[in-house]
Formats: C-alpha cells, structure tokens, sequence
C-alpha cells in the first residue's frame, strides 16, 4: 500500500513537474558578459545599462544617496538610499536580499516595493548580474541621507493595495533565450526587457499603471512625464540604417535625427556608456518587433476647411522662425538640427511631442562626441497659441508629412 501511494505520488511529481517546465530552462549565467570583465567592472556597466543613478540621485545630491521624488498618477514615490551607508543605504545588505529586491520587488523585511522602481523589468535579470550590482553599489561611498516617506493618495497607501496590485500583475520571471533567435538578438531582448526597462516608458498602461502585456514596446503616453514614448518597432532595417540608429543611441543624433526629453535622459545617464555591439543587440531585436497599430492618443480631426488655412498660416510662421534651422525643405542639418520631414516624432498620431517641443523648446542629451547639443529654443512667450496650432499644423501636412492638423485646444492643453 505504501509503495502505491509512493507511486502515485511520484508520477503526479513527474507530471507536475513536465507540465511547468518551461520549453528552454531560463537563463542562468549573463547573456551580456561572457566577455572578460572584471567583477566591480561589469557591476558599473550593468548599473549604467540599467540606468540605476537617474532615478536613485537627486539632482545636485550625491550619487545613488536616495530621495529623488517619482511622481506617479497615484502619488510621489521617493528612491531608496543605495549607497554602503549602514543604516540607510545598503551598507549591511546581503547578496541574497539585494536579488530578493530586484527579482522579487521586495524590501530587506520582507516588505513589498512600489512598482515606481521598475522591478517588473528587473526581475529579468539574472543572478550573477544582481551579484555584479551589488558588488559596484557596495563601492559607492556611504551617504546617510535619510529618504522621506512616500506620499500616496488614498487607496494607494495602503498595503493592501500594493498586494493586491502584485496579485494582478507582477510574477517574479526569468530571461529565457529564444533558441529560434541569434545570440545577439537574445541580448538585445535582455538589455532592452530587462535592464534598459525600455518598457516602462514604451509600453502602453492599463488603468491601474500596469503596463500592457498585449502591446510591448508599442508606445505610450507616459503620464508623469507628459511626453509620448514612441512604438519601438521599426520594421526589418538594412545595415546602414542599423548603423545610423546605434549612433542615435550612443549619442543621441544622427544624420536626420535628435532624441529631445526624457529620451535624451535615457542616452546621457546610460546608452552612451554602453558597448556600440550591444546597442547593436538592442537595435536587432527592435528590428524584429512587431509592428502594432498606435497606442498613441490621436489628435482631433479637423474638418479640411479648417486644416487647409490653418497649415497655409503656418508656413509663413515657419519661414520666419524655424527654416533657419530646419530647412525651406524640412530637411534639417546633418548631426545639428533634426530634419522634420518624414520625422517620425512630427507625423505620430499625437502632436504632443511636436507642441511640446515648440511651446517649451528643448536640448539632447550631452555625451562624451557632442558635450554641448544644439537646442531649440522655447516659443511660448513668442508666437501665440494659434500660431504654434498653425506651425504644428504645417509641419504634419508638409513635404510629404501627411498627418493630422492641430487645433488650438491641442497646444493649449500641453
Ligand atoms: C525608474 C526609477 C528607478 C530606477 C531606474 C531604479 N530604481 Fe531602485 N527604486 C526606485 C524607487 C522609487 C524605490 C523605492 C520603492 C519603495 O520604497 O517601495 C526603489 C527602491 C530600490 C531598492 C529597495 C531599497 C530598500 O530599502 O528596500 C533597491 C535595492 C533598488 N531600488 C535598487 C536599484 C537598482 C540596483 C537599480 C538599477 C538596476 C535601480 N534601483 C533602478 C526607483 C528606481
Ligand atoms: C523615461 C522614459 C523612457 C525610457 C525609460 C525609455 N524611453 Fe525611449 N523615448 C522616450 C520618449 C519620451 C521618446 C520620444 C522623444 C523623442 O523621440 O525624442 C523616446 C524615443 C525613443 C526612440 C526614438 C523613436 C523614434 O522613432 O524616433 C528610441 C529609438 C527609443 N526611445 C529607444 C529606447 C530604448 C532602447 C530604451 C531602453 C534602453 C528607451 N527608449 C527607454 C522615453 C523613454
Ligand atoms: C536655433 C535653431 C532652431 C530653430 C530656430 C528652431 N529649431 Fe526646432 N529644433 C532645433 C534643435 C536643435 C532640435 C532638437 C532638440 C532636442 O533634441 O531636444 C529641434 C527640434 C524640433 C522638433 C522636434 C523634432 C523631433 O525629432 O522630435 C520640432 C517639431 C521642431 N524643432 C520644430 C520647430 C519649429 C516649428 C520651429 C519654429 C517655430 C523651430 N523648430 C525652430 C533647432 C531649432
């Protein structure tokens, strides 16, 4: 009898265990470091691919000391104090606890973290990168800034909320290698799912700021910030195209185009420091995403009696103002201004980057070839909200752009 409940058992272990097993087991060792980097070496290079110092440094505070406030729809999130402090950095951490933070998106005590640190993405990472981590954070010398209490809105400050919240959309995950894929494709998902965390800006949310697992990377309005987060996707690129968009990343320019925002944020704290094979990696498997209808919020559509004036009015403001810089054509200065013809941030389904740009102006990212960007100045003060609707308007109807017009309302809700 016994023995048959022995049996049983073990074929029901066996059938449990089949049925869960991934088709590849997840991977263990880094995708990104067979190369020969020393330890503190690789754990800075994964901290700058991770960007792990935009959000955990205050701006004009010491590195990685904490308190930088995360504004979030639900309510200010403020970063930990990552520094080998004892008592408020990570000074008395274990390994151990440090993977149990970024794997598992929990505390020291055991406490849920707010998804505001984005360990969803995190989580991909693999264990000798979270010990290369750890060893760099415990170099950074010991800051006791002490970090405020965050400050949620009612239900959000609950813990219950939190649990709940992780209930419905956070399960712990692993980097499996897609052995269908090439190598170098495989660590551009790595670099750009796990520790760029492209997503967390790229991907769509839904209404209780989970990001949408049925639209990765298709683009996204990011509330906090204001700006829409363009689709990833570019389609198959031949190799000079490849080229020229591992130089946009390393530097934030190229021949046609600039990164403005938070997107030049992204290139001065980390995509510049990064290997040009891994940006070839993460431009690889950008290639080969699909490509989805916009998630972006599209403009109102005005009716051509309005459209048409509204872009003849625009031209003249054009020619006074922006042409100088952009061109009669649109066409841009090479690794200067930004072409705007055929520009994938002009014809977007929403203008709001566009107008943004033009009311506030705007700077790309400082990095080791090009420390001081060309900028574009701010022109709220100097053309009235009709004419930014105008000159917007123009832009996305000229030299082959065919998107829609703006209206006035659209720039004056920016
Ligand atoms: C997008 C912003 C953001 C990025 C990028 C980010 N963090 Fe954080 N991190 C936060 C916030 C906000 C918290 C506080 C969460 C909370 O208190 O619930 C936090 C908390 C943590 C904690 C928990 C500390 C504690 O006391 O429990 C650790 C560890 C941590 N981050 C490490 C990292 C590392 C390592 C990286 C880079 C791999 C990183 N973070 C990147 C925003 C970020
Ligand atoms: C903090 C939010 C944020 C994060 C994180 C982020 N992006 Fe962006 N990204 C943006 C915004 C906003 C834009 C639009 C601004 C622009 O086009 O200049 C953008 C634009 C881009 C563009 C230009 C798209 C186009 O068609 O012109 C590329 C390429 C890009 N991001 C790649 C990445 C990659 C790769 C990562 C991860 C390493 C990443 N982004 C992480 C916010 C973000
Ligand atoms: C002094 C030169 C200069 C002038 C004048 C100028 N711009 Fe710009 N413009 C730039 C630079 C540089 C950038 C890139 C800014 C950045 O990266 O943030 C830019 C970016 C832009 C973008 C964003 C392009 C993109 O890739 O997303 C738009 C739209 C734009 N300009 C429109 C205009 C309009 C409309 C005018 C006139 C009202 C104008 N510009 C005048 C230099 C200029």
């Amino acid at each position: 009898m016994q023995k048959l409940v022995f049996l049983l058992n073990a074929i029901l272990m066996t059938i449990t265990l089949s049925g869960c097993a991934p088709e590849s087991p997840p991977t263990t060792t880094s995708p990104l470091t067979s190369e020969t980097f020393e330890l503190l070496e690789r754990g800075e290079y994964l901290a700058r691919a991770a960007n792990c110092v935009a959000c955990h440094t205050p701006t004009g505070a010491a590195q990685y000391s904490g308190g930088k406030a995360i504004h979030t729809p639900f309510g200010v999130i403020y970063s930990s104090n990552l520094t080998s402090d004892r008592s408020n950095g990570l000074g008395d951490w274990s390994a151990d606890e440090f993977w149990q933070a970024l794997h598992h998106g929990k505390s020291r005590d055991g406490s849920n973290l707010y998804p505001a640190f984005p360990y969803a993405s995190y989580t991909l990472i693999v264990r000798d990168d979270s010990d290369a981590l750890f060893a760099y954070l415990q170099t950074i010398p010991a800051v006791s800034m002490d970090v405020p209490d965050h400050e949620l809105r009612f239900p959000f400050n609950m813990p219950l909320a939190l649990s709940v919240w992780r209930q419905l959309f956070f399960k712990p995950d692993a980097f499996v290698a897609d052995s269908e894929q090439t190598d170098s494709w495989n660590r551009g998902a790595y670099l750009v799912q796990g520790l760029g965390h492209c997503g967390e800006c790229h991907t769509p949310r839904g209404v209780l700021g989970n990001t949408r697992s049925d639209s990765t990377l298709a683009g996204a309005y990011v509330e906090s910030l204001g700006w829409d987060a363009l689709p990833l996707a570019t389609g198959p690129l031949a190799s000079q195209d490849k080229r020229e968009l591992v130089t946009l990343l390393k530097t934030g320019v190229n021949e046609r185009s600039q990164l403005s925002g938070p997107m030049a944020e992204v290139v001065f704290h980390s995509l510049q420091y990064l290997d040009d094979a891994h940006l070839g990696d993460m431009v690889e498997y950008m290639a080969d995403l699909p490509i989805t209808p916009s998630q972006l919020r599209s403009s109102l559509q005005l009716p051509a009696a309005i459209a048409k004036p509204l872009a003849n009015a625009g031209e003249t403001i054009y020619g006074e103002h922006c042409s100088d810089c952009h061109g009669a054509q649109g066409q841009g200065k090479p690794f200067q201004y930004p072409a705007l013809a055929a520009n994938k941030g002009v014809i977007a389904a929403s203008p709001n980057n566009a107008i943004k740009i033009v009311k506030h102006g705007g700077f790309g990212a400082s990095t080791a070839v090009r420390p001081r960007p060309y900028s574009m100045p701010a022109y709220a003060h100097q053309l009235s909200t009709a004419e930014i609707a105008a000159v917007v308007s123009y832009l996305r109807a000229a030299w082959g752009n065919a998107a829609s017009a703006v209206s006035p309302q659209d720039v004056w809700r920016d």
